[in-house]
């Protein structure tokens, strides 16, 4: 059956791609759109994306949309690690949600290795690259179905 998605992307993830963002993969934001509605267009699904630098424009675009959807798949970036806000908004829409993160966040330093927004989370996936958000779809299906 046919389902909505939301993608979200949190802060600086607009700049993927770029050569100081190689810690990410090669990918831009838009090739990373592309792969996702590839998989979204096969599963006969509907996605809706949204990349934001603002915590509070998150917010505002999860509360808006949330109604029309059926699951998320979010990577809040570096609010993963400090938003209470965005934590507490997840909790508030009870939608099934799974925190995606390009890189392995238990791998870095060691303030990327707490995940606040994770808590709110089904699941956290790290360092799959963009097979990340890929294998978060895999999951809703198989929680959505
Ligand atoms: C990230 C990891 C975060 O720690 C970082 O601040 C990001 C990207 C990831 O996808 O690996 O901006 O969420």
């Amino acid at each position: 059956m046919s389902k909505n998605i939301l993608i979200i992307n949190g802060p600086n993830l607009n700049f993927l791609g770029r050569p100081e963002m190689s810690i990410y993969g090669k990918e831009t934001l838009a090739d990373l759109h592309s792969i996702i509605y590839q998989w979204i267009t096969n599963a006969e699904w509907q996605a809706r994306f949204f990349q934001n630098n603002s915590e509070g424009e998150i917010i505002d675009y999860i509360q808006n949309n949330f109604e029309w959807a059926d699951g998320m798949v979010i990577n809040p970036a570096a609010f993963s690690h400090t938003s209470i806000a965005i934590y507490d908004c997840i909790k508030s829409i009870s939608l099934p949600s799974i925190e995606v993160h390009l890189s392995n966040i238990y791998h870095r330093e060691e303030f990327r290795r707490i995940s606040i927004t994770g808590l709110a989370c089904e699941k956290i996936i790290a360092g799959l690259g963009v097979q990340g958000y890929i294998e978060a779809l895999e999951d809703l299906k198989k929680i959505l179905k």
